[in-house]
């Protein structure tokens, strides 16, 4: 059971942060990435058992027009219990009160996770619209490597 996970109104720190994005099997972002983000999260979360961190969840964006769920991420040994849907609750509650018409609200949605996302709203933008990306690497250089896992 998962009642001694408890939900906390907090985006994690960044050690918790690269270490539970790498935990889930995402992409892993550097200290650098991690440490000039974070502070800009418009809202966050995580799951905490015995004070350790277990998942997360954040909102992202310029706080008026666009709005963007990143870092959706429960540890695998917890997988499958509710816990991502209860990070999603947290988060659709905020977006609730807080954006204003005429927003966009969007994420990219690995694989499966995209039945998790459907119970909050979202649908396919495809084919009318795609996601395009790439990530940086050192040099400037435009990789599309993490294409070959599911994660962002
Ligand atoms: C994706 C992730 C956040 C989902 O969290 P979770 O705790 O495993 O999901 P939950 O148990 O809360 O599931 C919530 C709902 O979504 C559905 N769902 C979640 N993952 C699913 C999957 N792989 N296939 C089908 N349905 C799925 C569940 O059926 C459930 O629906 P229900 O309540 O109607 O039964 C988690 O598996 C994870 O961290 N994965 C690795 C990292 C990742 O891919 N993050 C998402 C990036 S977009």
């Amino acid at each position: 059971m998962s009642d001694d996970i408890v939900l906390v109104e907090r985006f994690p720190g960044i050690d918790d942060y690269m270490r539970t994005r790498i935990a889930a099997g995402m992409h892993p972002m550097s200290r650098e990435a991690a440490t000039r983000a974070l502070p800009n999260t418009l809202y966050g979360v995580h799951l905490a058992r015995d004070g350790q961190v277990v998942g997360m969840g954040r909102i992202i964006g310029d706080n008026g027009c666009f709005f963007t769920v990143v870092d959706i991420a429960i540890v695998p040994e917890l997988q499958g219990r509710g816990l991502g849907k209860r990070v999603m609750t947290a988060l659709d509650a905020w977006l609730q009160r807080n954006v204003p018409p005429s927003a966009y609200v969007t994420l990219i949605a690995d694989g499966d996770a995209k039945y998790l996302y459907a119970q909050f709203g979202f649908v396919e933008s495809a084919p009318v619209a795609v996601n395009m990306e790439y990530v940086m690497e050192a040099g400037g250089v435009r990789s599309h490597a993490h294409l070959h896992l599911s994660d962002h």
